[in-house]
């Protein structure tokens, strides 16, 4: 049974917890492929709203196995804060396993993540302050401590006090306060026994559940306009949020993925810093925030909202392999006159059909816009396709074809209810 990558096509937040969570039980395997606590995704089934940000969104459905793949960043305190809150409701981690491989967040990285922010005079990223940044920086540079090291206590020690060391040194540079070694080192023995009985090698795991046919869903978090490589650098994140960083990170080959869904919202949002070609700071954008609650999940803060952007969102499907869309939040739009939808770009004159590699020049593009009507009637009650007004089903229709792929799921509001299946998206 092949794989299938359901991801972020905007710049996170699209309510990816929302379409994972409905899809869930379908799959035996619910596997987060990128990122760490800096993502927020959100599931409101019956026993209310949920804020998942390093458990897999699928966790709620108690029937899968639930995994962290070496991919992604492993923040320890957060980790067993965010699993004593789902145990208390109901959430069982019976089936739930951390690669070995993962590497670990640690104090030090939340402390040089806000040091490094500060010193990014005039050109902030924005970041959501979870140390996600130099977490990666330290794997990169073959400097980082992996989950798999908590398991071996004198090793971890030795490895620890070295890479606290290291740390103050930066901390220092920056005239941060250093972090306690010994405090750091009697806490992270503590997780160490908290997160033994989860810790495995999940990707030659999943080799052998792929192999034996098992259905597997990896879950993204950010969003490929987030994308390290192909993201809007330097306004990115730290990880590959795409459908080829699934494979990377779960350590199976790119064959077993052969289907890619993309959440993408109606719109465009975005947290933090970096061009925006389509926000609408205006009457509009203040509609899309008031109605579709458009606060990060993470960090409270309020979101930068937009028109949908098809020039960047069909990148997003390009870069994937997107063989499907689940447009979400299509109810936030309801009452607006007229909706935009931005169909290229104009850099000093001359046309644009793809973003520029160039962040300086993306910051000019001038968005090309075709204005639809919208709907009075709203979308948030329709059960089905043809319970969406005219306008809302010819906009949705539009975007399928700017995209070049259907949209196999319409979200019309939180609630799993809420949701409009139009194709076997799975079949
Ligand atoms: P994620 O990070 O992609 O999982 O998205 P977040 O959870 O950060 O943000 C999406 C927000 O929109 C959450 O509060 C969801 O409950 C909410 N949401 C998801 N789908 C819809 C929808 O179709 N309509 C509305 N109004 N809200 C939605
Ligand atoms: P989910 O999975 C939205 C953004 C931050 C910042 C940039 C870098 O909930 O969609 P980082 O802390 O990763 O170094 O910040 O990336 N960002 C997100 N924006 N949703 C997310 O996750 C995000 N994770 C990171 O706001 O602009
Ligand atoms: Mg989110």
């Amino acid at each position: 049974m092949p794989a299938t990558v359901i991801l972020g096509g905007h710049w996170g937040d699209e309510g990816k917890g929302k379409v994972i969570d409905l899809l869930a039980p379908d799959f035996e395997y619910n596997v987060r492929y990128s990122g760490g606590a800096n993502a927020g995704h959100t599931v409101v089934n019956e026993h209310g709203s949920f804020a998942l940000h390093q458990v897999p969104s699928g966790v709620l459905h108690g029937g899968l196995t639930a995994m962290l793949a070496a991919g992604t960043v492993v923040d320890p305190r957060a980790l067993l804060a965010e699993m004593d809150e789902l145990r208390q409701r109901g959430v069982s981690f019976d089936r739930f396993y951390i690669s070995e491989r993962a590497h670990l967040v640690l104090p030090y990285h939340y402390a040089l993540d806000v040091a490094m922010e500060q010193y990014r005079a005039g050109a902030r990223i924005g970041t959501t302050g979870k140390g996600i940044g130099p977490a990666y920086a330290d794997k990169a540079s073959r400097d980082g401590l992996r989950v798999g090291d908590l398991l071996d206590k004198s090793r971890f020690v030795h490895l620890l006090e070295g890479a606290v060391a290291s740390a103050n040194r930066r901390l220092a540079s920056y005239g941060a306060e250093p972090v306690d070694r010994s405090s750091l080192v009697e806490e992270s023995l503590e997780w160490a026994e908290h997160l033994r009985p989860y810790i495995c090698d999940v990707e030659r795991d999943l080799r052998r559940a792929h192999a034996a046919g098992r259905s597997i869903l990896l879950e993204g978090a950010q969003g490929a306009l987030l994308d390290l490589d192909s993201g809007s650098y330097p306004f990115v994140t730290s990880s590959s949020t795409g459908a080829a960083g699934a494979c990377v990170s779960a350590g199976l080959p790119p064959s077993a993925v052969t289907k890619v869904i993309s959440v993408m919202h109606a719109y465009m949002t975005r947290v933090g810093a970096g061009p925006f070609p389509t926000e609408a700071n205006d009457a509009a954008g203040e509609h899309i925030r008031t109605k579709g609650n458009e606060f990060g999940t993470t960090t409270g803060r309020a979101r930068r909202c937009g028109w949908f952007d098809a020039v960047a969102s069909r990148y997003a499907v390009e870069v994937n392999g997107v063989s499907s869309l689940a447009l979400t939040k299509l109810d936030v739009l309801d009452g607006l006159e007229t909706v935009k939808l931005c169909v290229g770009y104009e850099v000093k004159g001359k046309r644009l059909e793809s973003p520029p590699p160039s962040v300086h020049v993306l910051g000019q593009a001038q968005p090309v816009y075709e204005e639809v009507a919208g709907w009075e009637t709203p979308t948030a009650g329709a059960g089905s396709w043809e319970e969406l007004p005219k306008q809302a089903q010819a906009y949705v229709r539009r975007i399928e074809e700017l995209m070049g792929v259907p949209a196999g799921i319409i979200s019309v509001g939180p609630a799993r209810s809420q949701t409009i299946v139009l194709s076997d998206v799975l079949g």
